[in-house]
């Protein structure tokens, strides 16, 4: 069989297909949705805007933008009835596994996705709109509070914002420093070419699964602790160092002997980025930038400071070309803002969201053929079946 397959273990020299969505030069640490780079996108647009430019192509007009965002604020709402399936989950079950179940139960509400009269554009605008509300769930349960419904007159991540932290007891205004943050977080994290979770929503659309099942699989392939599981990793690594002393020097070692310690420093390294990821600078600036505006003192965002000096004076990182990427210092703006460390991925979702539709979307226009790698065979040649009696 090996006479015509080329093994490619994690695909880490196979191009997967053509796009025009994202592009990544992983030697320069560029990084562009649809050509804007995302410095002038974090800093000019809003979240919304560039899950537009993402799902069609182009920056919105005023009147499209509109249109778009009143179709999404005409959906926040989830039916009532998918509420008798995130009661049945157990309170602390992690809310990664609760949205991925719920999007996937998306398609059993809105059957027509999968019976072909469907229509696209509303089942992009139905997760667009209900993914936050659905994440805040899972959050609001586990705190033993009543749910929030949407408020239609707040933009999407205000809404998103009082939905985590309104309590019927007292009023809740959002702080613009905190929409502000949330805002080039979600426009950040918004697409990154083929990585894992992508190139599974891809994978499973290709056998024309319909959109909610696609992105229902995207998201269990990012709560892998080593895509976008890193970011709770990460802070739960920075505060076992923390609790520990602050000694980062003991965990730059254990990583350089992953092998006997099966160590990983999480946060950093890149399989395409072999310089530092363009977003880890960005939000590493905007660390320091919230944190001081909310006059939030975290002492973990001096030890991640720490950490990232030791380890890029080690060979053992510098040699591997492993540098910061984006789940480094975003845990850290995230627990400023309020938000809990299981919660962390979740907000990875909201942002991908985007990405991930728009990919679908190019996946379906492009009637790319169902993917279906082929292997390398190594196990039993043929041989003869023995009866259970003879065994
Ligand atoms: C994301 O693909 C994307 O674009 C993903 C993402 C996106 O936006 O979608 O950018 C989001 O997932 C970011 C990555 C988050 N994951 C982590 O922070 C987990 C820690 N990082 C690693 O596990 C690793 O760096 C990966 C998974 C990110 C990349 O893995 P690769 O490309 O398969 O590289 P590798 O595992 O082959 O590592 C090469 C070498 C190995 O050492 P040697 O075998 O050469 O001796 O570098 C070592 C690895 O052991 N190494 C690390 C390390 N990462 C790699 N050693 C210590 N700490 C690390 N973090």
């Amino acid at each position: 069989q090996t006479g015509y397959v080329t093994l490619d273990r994690g695909y880490k020299n196979t191009g997967a297909t053509k796009s025009a969505i994202t592009f990544l030069d992983g030697e320069e640490g560029i990084l562009r949705y649809r050509g804007y780079s995302i410095e002038e996108l974090a800093s000019k647009a809003s979240f919304l805007e560039v899950a537009y430019l993402l799902i069609y192509g182009e920056l919105p007009t005023k009147e499209q933008f509109t249109q778009f965002e009143s179709a999404i604020r005409s959906h926040t709402m989830v039916n009532e009835d998918m509420r008798k399936i995130f009661d049945g989950f157990p309170v602390n079950a992690h809310p990664m596994c609760v949205l991925a179940s719920l999007v996937s139960a998306m398609s059993g509400f809105y059957p027509e996705s999968y019976e072909g009269n469907g229509d696209e554009n509303l089942d992009i605008v139905r997760l667009m709109a209900k993914l936050p509300t659905i994440a805040t769930w899972s959050y609001k349960r586990s705190q033993g509070h009543p749910l929030n419904y949407p408020k239609n007159k707040l933009g999407y991540i205000e809404n998103f914002l009082q939905m985590m932290f309104a309590l019927p007891v007292e009023d809740y205004t959002v702080d613009p420093v905190v929409a502000e943050a949330l805002n080039i977080l979600l426009i950040l994290h918004a697409d990154h070419e083929q990585n894992c979770s992508t190139s599974t929503v891809r994978l499973v659309g290709s056998s024309q699964a319909n959109l909610y099942a696609s992105i229902s699989a995207g998201i269990s392939a990012l709560w892998g602790p080593l895509h976008g599981g890193a970011n709770q990793e990460v802070i739960e690594m920075l505060e076992e160092i923390k609790a520990g002393g602050g000694d980062v020097a003991k965990y730059v070692d254990m990583a350089k002997n992953a092998k006997t310690t099966g160590f990983r420093l999480f946060g950093f390294g890149h399989r395409v980025y072999k310089n530092f990821d363009p977003r880890a600078k960005i939000i590493k600036k905007a660390a320091d930038d919230v944190l001081s505006k909310l006059g939030v003192n975290d002492p973990v965002l001096e030890i991640a400071k720490g950490l990232e000096e030791a380890a890029l004076n080690d060979e053992y990182f510098v040699s591997r070309k492993l540098y910061p990427n984006v789940d480094f210092y975003s845990g850290i703006i995230y627990r400023a803002l309020g938000i809990p460390t299981n919660m962390f991925t979740v907000m990875f979702a909201i942002g991908r969201l985007p990405g991930w539709i728009a990919q679908w979307k190019e996946m379906r226009e492009t009637k790319e053929p169902i993917g279906r790698p082929r292997q390398i065979y190594t196990g039993s040649t043929l041989r003869e079946f023995v009866p259970m009696e003879n065994r």
